[in-house]
């Protein structure tokens, strides 16, 4: 159908900004030229230069034979090397030219009640030896997957690295997931051991993990062995004879243990991510490609430096958290910070307290912290000095130029670039993105490919789009972060992700690239709706809503409606103080109308305190499809971070 070729695009954004030239002199890639060289060398011979940052990045025990096997959708990089992630991330900090990062932190962390921890790399390496022996002890071999579901403590990534010592493959739950969750995961990834805690610490309250853990894996005796770290301390049913401490475990036990010498395809890591049916998929990653994309990334892209504090706000448990928290930071001998809790715990200011505690020079986090942010109000951002951070990165969903420019402008006093990073758990890292030395940023647009990515936008027919024509973002060339798979289930990694256009990666999203090459990603293609034979991308529409004075957040689906396919409802939440007036929700109308034309006018406009939110911050726009559509909801909500939100949206009937 023409039209579903033609996904509209109107939204038109003048501002630029260049990088400063003080900034670009500093920074690792520095400046226009060495970007141009950089593309340059990429389109050449996209494996040659690949291999080039496998050398630089990454520390080989032997090297690769072939930098790339491809048969489409199978890609193995650099083929026949060994190396070894944890080496990567600790061992070689403590040895050569680097042994002076022996006493450096590694990972600067804070819990929510307030309590923190320095782990230098020496302690790392300790940690990290000592619990990858207690695994050994535990019957775990290499190949074996173990299940991670802890809170965001450092013994998480102890716990991760330790499996990659040994050649283990982790798959980490993320602790907002409920027990029914778990139990799929663990028997999908045939996992015998699940590494767990008392609790962990959430807005001042305990969640349960262990408890979850029982619940979950109560009829699967498979799972012969649990291990407990304690981090809150309240009584927890231990089962005898399957259930351990972590600090009984690890009394006594050696530090010592050798890096295993593993193949560059050996499997990292399984981290499971929701697909179109419900069934979760097990994105499967591997170790040397993997390494090398996120370590490659991390220090172009974040510049990161000897003497820089990172801060990504991401929960380990997410891709963002596996590439950005650990595996790319740690590579690069920088110092990660962690978080444990909530931003808005004691209060809204926690984070900006953070920031200004440990001097942290570069904050990742992303769109919708900083539109929650917005609502609660600059003056809790002002307070602070934040005279540290010199860049800000946002990922995980379009950013509407709005919050763009409130990030820039508040946290970042215009001082500081941001990089807007495109990337899916699929990708393993980052795959568009601006270099904050290099390239000229837009608000709301994530700019240009990495070099060495090579992305393309198609329409129904496979055809490439003209100028700010919406259609199919796809990766037309293997890269080494990408996904090898889904576990266990090669039939739909084939359907999912290959079937649309042939030997192309179909990303899901639908994009369109302007004039000067810059991509606008527009959102899931299945958020894109069909409103009286228009195409309209709901982000569109969210930004234009969130661009009213009174909204602080905006979510707009599409319920069915005779006479228009689809009918555009808004939900909004208000800024703080602003009242919800009958008016508002025609006001709000008109200015969607005004913003982008009298097509994209929401039928509906539902006014409420918050959103229903995934416990990662994503907005649950299936509940909120349920709602608009006056049905019950049938799907799976056990992410959702606080029911009340859907009592009260229902209730607010326009
Ligand atoms: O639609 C894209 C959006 O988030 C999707 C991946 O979501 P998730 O599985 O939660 O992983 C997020 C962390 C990598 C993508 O398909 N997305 C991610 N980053 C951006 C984005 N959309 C627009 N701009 C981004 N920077």
């Amino acid at each position: 159908m023409a039209d579903e070729i033609a996904i509209e695009s109107s939204l038109r954004e003048k501002r630029r900004f260049k990088p400063d030239p003080a900034w670009s002199r500093r920074a690792n890639l520095p400046g226009k030229a060495a970007y141009g060289r950089m593309v340059k060398e990429a389109e050449k011979n996209f494996q040659r230069y690949w291999a080039r940052h496998a050398r630089e990045n990454v520390s080989w025990f032997s090297p690769w034979k072939k930098i790339l096997d491809w048969k489409p959708p199978f890609a193995k990089w650099f083929v026949g090397a060994k190396t070894n992630v944890s080496y990567n991330c600790i061992d070689r900090h403590l040895e050569g030219p680097n042994a002076w990062r022996r006493n450096k932190a590694a990972i600067i962390w804070e819990g929510e009640p307030g309590d923190r921890r320095v782990l230098t790399f020496g302690d790392l390496h300790r940690e990290v030896g000592t619990f990858a022996n207690v695994l050994k002890a535990n019957g775990v071999k290499k190949g074996d997957r173990v299940v991670l579901y802890m809170p965001l403590v450092p013994e998480l990534a102890i716990a991760m690295l330790a499996c990659t010592r040994i050649g283990a493959v982790h798959s980490i739950i993320f602790g907002g997931f409920s027990a029914d969750s778990i139990r799929d995961r663990v028997q999908d990834a045939g996992a015998k051991i699940v590494v767990t805690a008392d609790g962990g610490w959430r807005r001042g309250q305990i969640v349960p993990l262990k408890k979850m853990v029982n619940d979950a894996i109560r009829k699967l005796p498979e799972v012969g062995r649990v291990i407990v770290l304690r981090r809150t301390g309240q009584d927890v049913p231990m089962r005898k004879g399957r259930d351990v401490w972590w600090h009984e475990q690890t009394e006594g036990v050696s530090p010592e243990c050798k890096p295993a010498k593993l193949d560059s395809e050996h499997p990292l890591f399984i981290l499971y991510t929701s697909g179109s049916t419900g069934k979760p998929k097990g994105i499967l990653h591997t170790t040397g490609g993997y390494l090398t994309h996120v370590a490659t990334t991390a220090r172009y892209i974040f510049d990161l430096k000897e003497d820089d504090t990172y801060w990504c706000t991401a929960d380990i448990g997410w891709i963002t958290g596996h590439s950005y928290v650990v595996y790319g930071i740690l590579a690069n001998g920088a110092t990660s910070v962690m978080y444990e809790g909530a931003p808005n715990w004691p209060d809204e200011e926690r984070f900006w307290q953070i920031v200004d505690r440990y001097r942290v020079t570069v904050f990742y986090t992303a769109p919708t912290a900083i539109r929650t942010f917005m609502r609660w109000g600059e003056k809790r951002v002002k307070k602070y000095s934040l005279s540290s951070l010199r860049l800000l990165g946002t990922v995980g969903e379009p950013i509407n130029p709005e919050a763009w420019m409130w990030y820039r402008r508040v946290v970042g006093r215009n001082r500081c670039p941001i990089v807007d990073t495109w990337w899916q758990p699929e990708t393993g890292g980052i795959l568009i993105t601006p270099l904050p030395g290099a390239v000229e940023t837009t608000p709301g647009s994530a700019t240009r490919p990495f070099p060495g990515i090579f992305p393309e936008i198609l329409n129904e027919q496979g055809e490439p789009c003209r100028p700010d024509e919406g259609g199919y973002l796809v990766i037309t060339k293997p890269w080494p972060g990408m996904l090898r798979g889904i576990y266990g289930d090669p039939k739909r990694f084939r359907e999912q992700y290959w079937s649309k256009y042939k030997d192309l990666y179909f990303t899901g999203d639908g994009a369109r690239r302007d004039a000067r090459g810059y991509f606008w990603i527009m959102g899931r293609v299945d958020d894109v709706m069909n409103v009286a034979g228009h195409r309209l991308s709901t982000m569109e529409i969210e930004s234009a809503l969130v661009s009213h004075r009174s909204v602080a957040e905006a979510a707009v689906v599409g319920r069915p409606d005779e006479i228009k396919g689809t009918a555009v409802v808004g939900f909004v939440s208000l800024e703080g103080g602003v009242e919800a007036r009958e008016e508002l929700r025609d006001e709000l109308r008109q200015h969607v109308a005004r913003e982008i034309g009298p097509v994209a006018r929401p039928d509906e406009i539902r006014i409420a305190a918050g959103l229903p939110k995934t416990r990662s911050g994503k907005i649950m726009r299936r509940l909120l499809r349920d709602v608009a559509a006056g049905r019950e909801t049938t799907g799976d909500t056990t992410t959702l971070e606080d029911f009340s939100v859907l009592a009260a949206l229902r209730s607010d009937e326009d």
